[in-house]
């Protein structure tokens, strides 16, 4: 059977920079920015993009390219064990899809209540009491909360229609959700710019400031924050770029992606920076003291200026289109990827394959719509991206760096960018990338040890780890699974 294709090389990119840009782009970054003082994080985003996002995309797509197989399949021509590893991809991308669908479905629920800017009467109580309806502690679970079950009900159904039919459904999904999100973002950003007191939120995420450079947590930070938001780690580049032409130009690819990703994201901080300098204004607060933690940026503080602007309701129906539409085309990759790995091995079309895995990752999302959800995703998020991300990134490196086969990579690299500095990349992918990433990743194990993440209790700590480590063993599983299936289909012939 013929691989699916892209219908042409536009298309793939916008795919891919649909899969880049999401909430990570306008709630996640925003808020990393924010939490290590605005222009202090941008330089450790920027070399983590150079050092490690732009070459491990390079790898990613050069993988699925020349292998023209998903993260599995892809990696098992490598080394069979090293299927392990593309599973692990995307058991990881699974456990962070089952709770960024529930982000999304509290996105949704904002867009209803934008109609009558319901929070108006304070965004912080509506949020937590209101929408969440957020129990005491993770201890304490609370019941289902079904307005936002619902919600989630609806953005999976959205999710599942985008991808129903594989890459052909997903070719006319992407026309309109890739652009639509920066069109949108482009008119809440002359919005934000123009407000009063705008220009002091945006000094503050643009004056450099060195002192916090010393600090390695900035630096993982910044590290996790662009395995997030290039998709990276989760299997799912791998699986786009298997569906487009061997002889694409991968590095142009790549730098076209990451460059629009990274610019929807600096966007993103000028439109939330220079709401909060109009929100310091009115309350007479500094910035830095505006907003306190991560969900509150998107869910709190933002609904709380909006409120505040000429005509609520329309800026914050296009906030939340906006957050909705970019969460869309990156949620959908994940699902295909999966999809692209198990139907190398079983004989159900797409729409079966897709049906089941949205269907078990909106059950294991459930336990986010409880009144303990927020707590959850918090520490499962926390782990997730800066361990379970991180090492697969580290281990993909490794295998193909160190390996004969995996050397083709480089081969084929060398054919379609001949433009590009091969050899420099190829030493960043054997050594660089992943030395600087296990440097960051002891150093916060030891850090973590040292002080435990939040205030929460010892099973919930040993279930987020469980969360890290879980896929990968299922993945062991798994993989054997897929060499007996590929034995036996050699073997008919
Ligand atoms: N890159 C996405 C973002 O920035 C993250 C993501 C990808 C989440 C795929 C889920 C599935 O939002």
């Amino acid at each position: 059977m013929a691989r699916e294709r892209w219908p042409n090389r536009l298309i793939f990119i916008f795919a891919a920079v649909g899969s880049a840009a999401g909430l990570g782009n306008l709630w996640r970054f925003p808020y990393m920015a924010y939490t290590y003082g605005g222009g202090a994080f941008l330089l450790p985003y920027f070399l983590a993009l150079l050092i490690i996002g732009i070459p491990l995309l390079i790898l990613e797509f050069g993988l699925g390219r020349t292998f023209q197989a998903s993260a599995v399949g892809a990696l098992r021509k490598i080394r069979p064990w090293a299927g392990t590893i593309g599973w692990w991809a995307l058991g990881c991308g699974f456990v962070i899809l089952s709770y960024y669908a529930v982000v999304m479905a509290w996105s949704l629920r904002y867009f209803f209540a934008s109609f009558t800017t319901a929070w108006s009467g304070g965004a912080k109580d509506y949020f937590f009491t209101t929408v969440l309806n957020a129990s005491p502690g993770i201890g304490a679970l609370g019941g289902f909360n079904w307005p936002l079950l619902l919600c989630l009900v609806g953005v999976w159904l959205m999710i599942y229609f985008s991808i129903w039919k594989g890459v052909s459904s997903v070719s006319k999904v992407v026309k309109i959700t890739m652009p639509l999100p920066i069109i949108l973002l482009l008119v809440l950003l002359v919005r934000a710019v123009t407000l009063p007191g705008a220009g002091e939120g945006i000094l503050a995420y643009i004056t450099p400031s060195l002192a916090p450079l010393l600090d390695v947590d900035v630096w993982l930070a910044a590290a996790a924050q662009i395995f997030f938001t290039l998709t990276l780690g989760f299997g799912v580049m791998i699986a786009y770029a298997s569906y487009s032409d061997k002889k694409q130009d991968t590095a142009g690819d790549t730098l076209w992606t990451a460059l629009l990703n990274s610019g929807i994201s600096i966007i993103a901080g000028f439109v939330v920076f220079g709401t909060l300098g109009y929100l310091a204004m009115q309350s007479g607060v500094p910035i830095g003291d505006v907003a306190t933690q991560g969900v509150g940026l998107a869910f709190v503080v933002f609904p709380q200026a909006l409120s505040l602007m000429p005509l609520p309701w329309l800026f914050s129906l296009l906030f939340f289109l906006v957050l909705l539409s970019l969460g869309i085309d990156s949620a959908f990759s994940l699902i295909e990827g999966i999809v692209a790995a198990f139907r190398e091995r079983i004989r159900a079309d797409n729409t079966r394959i897709a049906l089941v895995a949205s269907a078990i990752c909106f059950v294991a999302g459930l336990v986010y719509v409880t009144g303990a959800g927020l707590y959850f995703l918090d520490v499962i998020d926390h782990f997730i991206n800066r361990f379970g991300l991180v090492l697969v990134g580290i281990s993909t490196a490794l295998v193909v760096g160190w390996t004969k086969t995996g050397e083709q990579v480089k081969d084929e690299l060398a054919k379609t960018s001949t433009w590009f500095p091969i050899e420099a990349w190829w030493w960043t992918i054997r050594l660089v990338a992943p030395l600087a990433l296990v440097f960051l990743v002891i150093w916060n194990l030891i850090d973590e040890l040292r002080v435990p993440y939040g205030d929460y209790p010892a099973w919930a700590l040993g279930m987020a780890w469980a969360a890290v480590f879980l896929p990968l063993a299922v993945g062991w599983f798994l993989n054997r699974w897929y060499g007996r299936k590929e034995a036996a289909a050699a073997r008919k012939g």
